[in-house]
């Protein structure tokens, strides 16, 4: 394996931490340098079994701050960016659009800039891998259809809305100036250390803790779930084996409606805390719905499958339990974030470096 220096942003968030534990265990030989702001999102103890790691490095820095990054990239030589950090969350992007126009149009633009400038005049064995979300597709009805790479853009929120821009601009950095990228757009993920204000982990704490549990609408809305870990597979696989300029879809294959999955949750759950069955689908409560929610999200990821030989290795019940277990035995995880404490990892961490 060649030794290489690669640059993973957004590395302290959900997916970007299980991208970045795969990367610096399986591939020794690779300098990953974990670039992240911490915002809200970013939580350092979601690596805490691999900071102490030799080939792991991790650097606090917002990538629209377009000195910053300019510097990065003159200080480490890198081979390759594999691209993360974005505002992720749509009810938020509904409150305050110009957080995600920033970080995830913005932002992406001062990195593609940066790689550019960095890998001007020799771009050979170089790459820039932007992973984005099945969002961009806008919604499908209840017909049967998928979501594939020749879909057209019609996004709908504006975090939706801001990672189609980036992943135009992406697509034209590779048109314009010749930029080795490659794209990838995933349908949802679940899985541990998935951020609780998202549906799966908000609603495992809440049943945990016989609280409501939130249902925007009338539950119909229809998500197709992959498991975290299998996404940070396919990015592996897509940043190894992918075609430069070429976009892969990445999906579960796992169409579930809101209702119908938190339903299997509560079972799930009933059986792990003791309680009868039932019992936990009692705290399900129907809430107003989200603005514009998109209706059904599917995606077809033949071309990934056949082409580079990637698939789900996880059913969907097996994920779910696997993903309560991992909240069940680590309890106090979700206790820092519920009192703020996950902010001062960081401090704890690396002030006595
Ligand atoms: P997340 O919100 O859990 O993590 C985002 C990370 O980016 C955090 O660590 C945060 O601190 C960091 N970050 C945010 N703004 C930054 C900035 N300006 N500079 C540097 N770092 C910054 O997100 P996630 O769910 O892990 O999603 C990761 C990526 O995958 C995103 O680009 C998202 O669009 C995409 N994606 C997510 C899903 C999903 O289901 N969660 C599905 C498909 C694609
Ligand atoms: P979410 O986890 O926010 O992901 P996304 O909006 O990116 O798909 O939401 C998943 C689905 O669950 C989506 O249809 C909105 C719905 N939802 C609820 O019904 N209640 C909630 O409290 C949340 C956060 C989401």
């Amino acid at each position: 394996m060649m030794k290489k220096t690669i640059l993973i942003t957004g590395g302290a968030g959900f997916i970007g931490s299980h991208v970045v534990r795969l990367f610096v265990t399986k591939y020794p030989d690779y300098q990953i340098v974990n670039l992240d702001a911490l915002t809200y999102a970013g939580n350092l103890e979601n690596l805490k079994d691999v900071a102490k790691a030799p080939n792991y490095k991790f650097v606090k820095g917002d990538i629209t701050d377009e000195k910053f990054i300019t510097e990065l990239f003159s200080t480490i030589q890198f081979d390759g960016v594999v691209h993360l950090a974005a505002e992720s969350h749509v009810d938020r992007s509904i409150t305050d659009p110009f957080a995600f126009i920033r970080t995830n149009v913005f932002g992406t633009c001062i990195l593609l800039n940066a790689a550019k400038e960095s890998w001007k005049g020799n771009m050979e064995g170089k790459r820039f891998y932007h992973v984005s979300t099945d969002e961009v597709y806008g919604a499908l009805e209840f017909d049967g259809t998928f979501f594939t790479e020749e879909t057209s853009y019609d996004p709908h929120s504006p975090y939706s809305a801001s990672k189609a821009s980036s992943d135009h601009f992406v697509r034209a950095f590779h048109d314009t100036y010749g930029l080795p990228v490659v794209i990838s757009n995933c349908s949802n993920n679940y899985g541990a250390n998935h951020f609780p204000e998202k549906l799966i982990p908000l609603s495992i704490n809440n049943i945990k803790n016989s609280r409501p549990i939130p249902i925007y609408g009338k539950g119909e809305n229809v998500r197709d779930w992959l498991f975290v870990n299998d996404h940070a597979r396919a990015i592996d696989t897509i940043f190894h084996n992918g075609n430069n300029g070429e976009t892969y879809n990445i999906g579960g294959n796992n169409e579930w409606s809101n209702i119908d999955l938190i339903k299997a949750l509560c079972k799930i759950m009933d059986k792990k805390l003791g309680r009868t069955e039932g019992e936990s689908a009692k705290l399900i409560t129907f809430v107003k719905d989200r603005a514009g929610h998109d209706l059904r999200y599917a995606i077809d990821s033949t071309k990934l499958q056949r082409e580079l030989g990637w698939k789900p290795s996880l059913q969907f019940e097996e994920g779910l339990e696997k993903t309560v277990d991992w909240y069940m035995q680590n309890q106090e995880w979700m206790d820092n974030i519920i009192n703020g404490d996950y902010k001062n990892y960081y401090e704890k961490q690396y002030s006595e470096r």
